[in-house]
C-alpha cells in the first residue's frame, strides 16, 4: 500500500500527524515541512500557492495515495484554487473544523483565530456561511501565538497578556465556539480555554481531519489495516531544529528527519 503524504509550512503540522497516527495506526506517513520558507502566515496568496504546488509535487514524487494539508494558511489561501488540478485526493483542515463548529454552536456566534493570511482570506467565514448563513463569524489574527508555541511559552505572564489582548474582541461578542485555525494553537489550548472561559467550545480540527482521511481511504479501498505504520520526515532546512521541536508538537521525539532540496 502507498503512504499518505502530509505537508505543512514547518513543524506545526505534526499536531495533525499525531492524530493521524492515533486514528490510522497501520498507515505509512511521509511528512514534509517547508522549514526553509516558514512562516507562510505572512506571505501573499500568490507565494503560498506557488509553495503549495511545489510541496504537493514533492509528495507526489514519493508516490503517496492521498495528501493531507496540515497548514491552515495553505488550506485557506491555496487549496480552493489548486486542489482540482490534481488527481490524488487532497484533504485540507478547514472543512472538518467548520462542520464541527457549525454543529457545536448554540448561540450562532463563532470565533476563528489564525495567521494573518488565514484570517484575511475570509475562507473560514465563507465556509461557515455556506453551511449556515445565520451564523455570525468573528475572526481575529493571532500571529504571536506561533513563536510562543515554538518557544514553549504555553503559560505565564507574557503569553497570557497577549492572549487577553487578542481574544478580548471575541469575548466581547460572546462567541460560544472558537475555531483554533492554526497548526500551533492546540499547544496553547489550556491558556485559550482559561481566557475564553470554560463554556466556550474550542474546535481543534486535527482529529476531524484524521477521521476524514480514514473515510476517504476506506471509500477508495485504500485503507491499510495491518502491519506497523512507518513515518518518514523530510524538511527543506534545518532538520535539527525540526527534530528538537518535534517532541512538543508530536508528543514524542523524531530521529530520522532528513533535509531535501525539493525545488
Ligand atoms: N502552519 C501555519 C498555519 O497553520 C502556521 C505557521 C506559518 O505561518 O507558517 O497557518
Amino acid at each position: 500500500m502507498k503512504p499518505i503524504g502530509v505537508f505543512d509550512s514547518g513543524v506545526g503540522g505534526l499536531t495533525v500527524v499525531k492524530e493521524l497516527i492515533k486514528v490510522l495506526p497501520y498507515e505509512d506517513l511521509i511528512y514534509f515541512g517547508d522549514t526553509a520558507r516558514v512562516p507562510y502566515g505572512i506571505k501573499s496568496q500568490e507565494t503560498v500557492i506557488k509553495f503549495s504546488i511545489e510541496n504537493i509535487l514533492f509528495l507526489l514524487n514519493q508516490d503517496v495515495k492521498l495528501i493531507c494539508v496540515a497548514c491552515n494558511t495553505v488550506s485557506s489561501l491555496a487549496l480552493p484554487i489548486i486542489r482540482h488540478h490534481f488527481k490524488v485526493p487532497i484533504v485540507g483542515v478547514l472543512s472538518p473544523a467548520v462542520r464541527e463548529a457549525v454543529y457545536a454552536t448554540k448561540n450562532k456566534k463563532v470565533g476563528v483565530i489564525g495567521t494573518r493570511g488565514t484570517i484575511n482570506s475570509g475562507a473560514y467565514e465563507r465556509e461557515i456561511k455556506q453551511l449556515d448563513p445565520r451564523i455570525k463569524v468573528f475572526a481575529v489574527a493571532c500571529p504571536l501565538f506561533v513563536p510562543f508555541a515554538e518557544e514553549g511559552f504555553l503559560s505565564g505572564p507574557a503569553v497570557s497578556y497577549v492572549a487577553e489582548k487578542y481574544l478580548a474582541p471575541l469575548k466581547k461578542q460572546n462567541v460560544d465556539t472558537l475555531i483554533l485555525g492554526c497548526t500551533h494553537y492546540p499547544l496553547l489550548k489550556p491558556l485559550i480555554q482559561e481566557v475564553m472561559g470554560k463554556n466556550v467550545t474550542l474546535i481543534d480540527s486535527a482529529k476531524q481531519v484524521a477521521l476524514e482521511v480514514r473515510e476517504i481511504l476506506s471509500r477508495e479501498k485504500q485503507l491499510k489495516v495491518a502491519g506497523k505504520g512507518r513515518q518518514q520526515f523530510f524538511v527543506s532546512d534545518n532538520p535539527e531544529w525540526f527534530s528538537n521541536l518535534a517532541k512538543q508538537f508530536l508528543g514524542r521525539p523524531i530521529h530520522n528527519a532528513k533535509k531535501v532540496n525539493h525545488v
